[in-house]
């Protein structure tokens, strides 16, 4: 990417391009699949509430520094944390930031790739009409039996990552910015449907604004907010190089707050729709909320089995959510693939590389439910969960942490100023740097530090 990049720098052609693919990036199976089954496992308004501060304290202030990173080295993550570093007088040592945020990707992107194959296989399902006046028992037996069923996972799984890798390299971004211009909304004109549907006909949906809204100091722990914090980072692609790389093409004309505003807004409004849309479902018919991963797959196609146009919404949800999931794991894959590729490597050979070892680490995954569902990782944790639990909650407020120290107390400030295109005396920019310099850095290590002092104080 990094030749064709210096060549092509204007390739986000506008800001809106940018938006639109980093929106592309953040908005994926983060908001639709992850959000709602966090959000039931660990007490719904509470989870919520917390993650909802995580964005706004740590998220916000974090991508700006990624954005602005990004657009000062022009690179990988790695080369252009090096060469600001440089710039900077710094130790050449903060490029291993970017190193770290690779290898999240691929850990990420392994586990992903098994949930997007699942979206894969659920179009199927919609269009052989699986979901036919179906109600929960039938549905919760679908996804079980995916779950079961090693060769299929490993089948859609295999799929996803070939998509994923005939998209990188067929460089067709034009065409993706294209496909998330009609599709994106198109996603949101569902989702408010599903949300109307759950408002109209479920009868429980002020039950599910309790449950989501209704903060409850009991339901407080390490825990969730651990957890709350991990899905902010993941739901905005941050902590890994995804939006950093990103930033690298982004045109200087574009205004980096407003751009930020945008993404996080989006991002964090298609996790609060599905939500809506999902839990009077998981109400009205009866399910627990935290039952787990499945819920999603397990909930709306009990309704697109019972509405009118039923079969036609289901195989367009599924369809847009494989969509939102293929966008995000392109941005997944970008950061290893623009360094590999700065080290020499053609774009398709470094993509073809990093895509064949993250299909491989993914087979593990894949195997959680069946061959390997014996094997427990981190406490009761499978090999999923475990790999889950270290990228996102570990891996990547790590990563973000390491991006605001590096950008808050090692890069000037008049660097960051002129990049911004502001000055800093300006009120804006004093607000960012000093959450990005205390209130991000404190955050994400005091979230961490509880947890790893829980861990091994019982
Ligand atoms: N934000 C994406 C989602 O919500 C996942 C992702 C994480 C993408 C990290 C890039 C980097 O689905």
């Amino acid at each position: 990417m990094a030749k064709a990049q210096s060549s092509e720098h204007g390739e986000w052609s506008s800001g809106l391009a940018f938006v639109l693919a980093a929106t592309g990036s953040a908005v994926g199976l983060g908001n639709l699949w992850g959000f709602p089954y966090k959000a039931g496992e660990n007490g719904g308004a509470t989870f919520v509430l917390i993650y909802l501060l995580c964005i706004a304290l740590v998220g916000l202030p974090v991508m700006v520094a990624e954005i602005t990173l990004g657009r000062r080295g022009k690179r990988s993550p790695v080369n252009s944390i090096r060469s600001i570093a440089g710039d900077e007088r710094q130790s050449s040592r903060w490029r291993f930031v970017g190193v770290v945020g690779i290898a999240a990707g691929v850990l990420i992107l392994s586990f992903y790739s098994v949930v997007g194959g699942w979206t894969l296989y659920y179009i199927g399902q919609a269009v052989v009409g699986a979901f036919e006046g179906i109600g929960s028992d039938a549905s919760s037996a679908i996804f079980a039996d995916l779950k079961k069923n090693a060769a299929v996972i490993i089948t859609c799984h295999t799929l996803f990552m070939l998509i994923l890798y005939g998209i990188v390299v067929a460089g067709v971004r034009k065409g993706l910015q294209r496909a998330v211009t009609l599709l994106m909304p198109l996603l949101f004109a569902i989702l408010i449907l599903l949300v109307g549907y759950s408002m109209a006909a479920t009868g429980a949906f002020g039950q599910a604004l309790e449950f989501l809204f209704k903060f409850k100091t009991a339901d407080l722990s390490g825990t969730v907010i651990f957890e709350a914090m991990g899905q902010a980072f993941f739901s905005l692609s941050l902590g890994m190089g995804a939006i950093m790389v990103y930033g690298a093409y982004l045109p200087k004309s574009e205004s980096i707050p407003k751009t930020t505003g945008w993404i996080v807004g989006m991002d964090t409004l298609v996790a609060l729709l599905a939500g809506l849309a999902i839990f009077p479902i998981v109400f009205s018919v009866g399910k627990e909320p935290a039952s787990g991963f499945g819920l999603v797959f397990e909930t709306l196609p009990i309704v697109f089995g019972k509405i009118p146009l039923g079969y036609f919404l289901g195989v367009t949800f599924f369809v847009l959510l494989s969509v939102a999931a293929v966008t995000s794991g392109i941005s997944l894959l970008e950061p290893a693939t623009s360094y590999f590729t700065e080290r020499g490597g053609s774009r398709s050979l470094a993509a073809g590389g990093v895509a064949f070892v993250i299909w491989l680490a993914g087979l593990p995954s894949a195997l959680t439910w069946n061959l390997l569902s014996d094997v427990h990782v981190v406490g009761e944790r499978g090999i999923f969960g475990s790999v889950l639990l270290l990228a996102n909650e570990v891996m990547l407020p790590v990563g973000g942490l390491l991006v605001a120290i590096f950008a808050g107390w090692f890069v000037r400030g008049s660097t960051l100023a002129r990049e911004l295109e502001t000055h800093q005396g300006q009120w804006l920019f004093m607000t960012w740097l000093i959450t990005l310099r205390f209130v991000a850095p404190l955050g994400i290590a005091m979230v961490l530090g509880f947890k790893l002092w829980g861990a091994f104080a019982g």
